[in-house]
């Protein structure tokens, strides 16, 4: 039975690398519940690069947190490659640079990627990370001596030890230099076109400009717009996209956002 064969591998090869479905997450604090994250739909494909775009708040670092596996949805699903999040993770598909990663602060730049290399199993040199990310030249330099914008490019190497198919990067050119951002995109364009998938979240829209396949801009926990640079700036009427992201994420009396009316790039 050839056909139904092939159509099987056809079907597992082509899994969405992020597939989220009415996904839900609430956190019980002092003053109550807090949808941090409320009814998100999101599908994302083998080597896309994608920005994740919104205002504080919005529910972005919550939802890269969900795709890992790191809190579990109050209610919803996510998919990493068809699988549950800790399935992905086990098999090495996916990696994160998260903002609050903690290091150990005492030893070096070099052993601290060397360390990660060897939770993932993988055994070669670790300084073409370590050059990829631009940080070589400090490699013997204690972590708790770098700097904020070394230590983001530290994370970003000990991302791509494990070689992941998926990265996640919460806000990864936070503290960076001019260069240092220059550097890192140039490396996160070139593994994209390799066929590795990126979300990243920013707070940088020129990035997002620049570096982004396509936007999915989210607002009170939803996604409000969902295209390419192009059509979402399309769809707020600007070519400017700091005045597409203040237009679809203004908060209107009635507690929803303009951006209801954003279905037209929905995806
Ligand atoms: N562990 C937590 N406990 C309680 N509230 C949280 C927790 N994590 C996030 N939140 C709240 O959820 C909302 C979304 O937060 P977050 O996902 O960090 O947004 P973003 O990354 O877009 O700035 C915020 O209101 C935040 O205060
Ligand atoms: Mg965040």
């Amino acid at each position: 039975m050839p056909v139904p064969q092939q159509s099987v591998a056809m079907t597992s090869t082509r899994s969405p690398a992020i597939e989220a479905k009415g996904l839900v997450k609430e956190f019980r604090g002092p003053e109550g519940a807090v949808r941090a994250v409320d009814g998100l739909d999101l599908v994302v494909w083998p080597g896309e690069v994608v920005a994740f775009l919104g205002p504080n708040g919005a529910g972005k670092t919550t939802t890269l947190d969900l795709v890992l596996g790191l809190a579990a949805p109050t209610s919803g699903t996510v998919r990493v490659f068809g699988k549950k999040p800790a399935g992905a993770i086990a098999d090495g598909q996916v990696a994160a640079a998260l903002q609050d990663g903690g290091f150990l602060r005492d030893i070096t730049v070099f052993e601290t990627v060397e360390l990660t290399a060897a939770l993932f199993g993988r055994t070669g040199s670790v300084t073409p990370f370590l050059e990829r990310a631009g940080i070589a030249q400090i490699a013997r330099r204690k972590v708790g001596k770098c700097s904020g914008g070394q230590q983001q490019r530290l994370r970003f190497a000990m991302a791509l030890v494990s070689e992941p198919d998926l990265l996640l990067l919460d806000e990864p050119t936070t503290g960076m230099d001019v260069q240092g951002r220059r550097d890192f995109w140039t490396a996160i364009r070139h593994d994209a076109e390799a066929g590795r998938t990126v979300v990243f979240a920013t707070h940088y829209l020129q990035e997002a400009d620049s570096y982004a396949d396509r936007i999915v801009l989210v607002s009170h926990g939803r996604v409000v717009a969902d295209g390419t640079v192009a059509e979402v700036k399309a769809l707020a009427g600007s070519s400017n996209l700091e005045d597409v992201f203040l237009a679809l994420t203004a908060d209107r009396a009635d507690g929803t956002t303009t951006a209801t009316t954003a279905e037209g790039v929905n995806r």
